[in-house]
């Protein structure tokens, strides 16, 4: 049995002072023990969430990571960095940073990597846009994210990733996929990686939803069975991300 993992992604909301207030609020919502609760969070915001959530069951993620180890990269901030601070998580491949910062499937997977070498836990997203939907290439679109962005990975470190399954049309846009949607692509990510690297990886493996996934929604989409959480935006930054987490 997989174990659940809720993950807000925050995007660039809050400032350090209204993240430490955010965790504040959310303190007695999220508690959960069944479930994995993550919030990934600028990076300014990183080190005082990371206090502001000790003792309690949240972990705390970064919304991107640099490739690189360390030197003249202005702006990016290393996977050494990151778990010095106290990050278990972090995202990469974000539709964002897909579409504003140009970043491809080989820098996803080099990302990947250099979380994986750290020890800090991938959430990879995949995702097609509308268009892509209407030209039917939705599956093979997902299917070679995922298979480059999983380059070189084996199958221990892939059993203990996380990949999430955003369609761009639905993030931000208050349009959510059907769960048979969001199912039948979850399933197919999970067949991808049964074909790469086995069935026993592809059951360990956890897929998550994302896009306008809320406190109405959640359950339905949850109680799929290939979709082991959620990556929330919007709805992660109020108190329903409470009861997303115990949906
Ligand atoms: P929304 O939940 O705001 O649609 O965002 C989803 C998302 O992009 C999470 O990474």
């Amino acid at each position: 049995m997989r174990r659940r993992i809720i993950a807000g992604n925050w995007k660039m909301n809050k400032t350090p002072t209204e993240a430490v207030a955010l965790c504040e609020l959310l303190k007695d919502l999220v508690k959960n023990d069944a479930v994995d609760v993550v919030y990934c969070v600028p990076a300014i915001d990183i080190i005082p969430v990371v206090n502001a959530v000790k003792g309690t069951n949240v972990q705390v993620g970064a919304e991107d990571i640099s490739f690189e180890d360390k030197g003249a990269f202005t702006g990016q901030i290393s996977a050494e960095m990151l778990v010095d601070a106290g990050v278990k998580y972090a995202i990469m491949g974000h539709s964002e940073r897909r579409e504003y910062n140009h970043e491809t499937n080989e820098d996803v997977n080099k990302k990947v990597l250099k979380a994986l070498e750290n020890g800090i836990t991938p959430i990879m997203c995949c995702g097609e846009s509308l268009a892509q939907r209407e030209q039917g290439i939705t599956i093979d679109w997902i299917r070679q994210q995922v298979k480059v962005g999983f380059q070189g990975v084996t199958a221990e470190q892939a059993a203990k990733s996380v990949i999430a399954y955003e369609p761009i049309w639905a993030i931000g846009t208050g349009l959510t996929a059907t769960a048979e949607q969001a199912e039948e692509v979850c399933k197919a990510i999970r067949d991808c990686i049964a074909e790469i690297y086995g069935t026993d990886t592809a059951e360990k493996i956890r897929i998550q939803y994302g896009g306008s996934m809320n406190a109405k929604n959640a359950a339905e989409l949850l109680a799929q069975p290939d979709i082991d959480g959620g990556l929330i935006g919007g709805a992660a930054l109020k108190a329903d991300f409470g009861q997303i987490v115990n949906a």
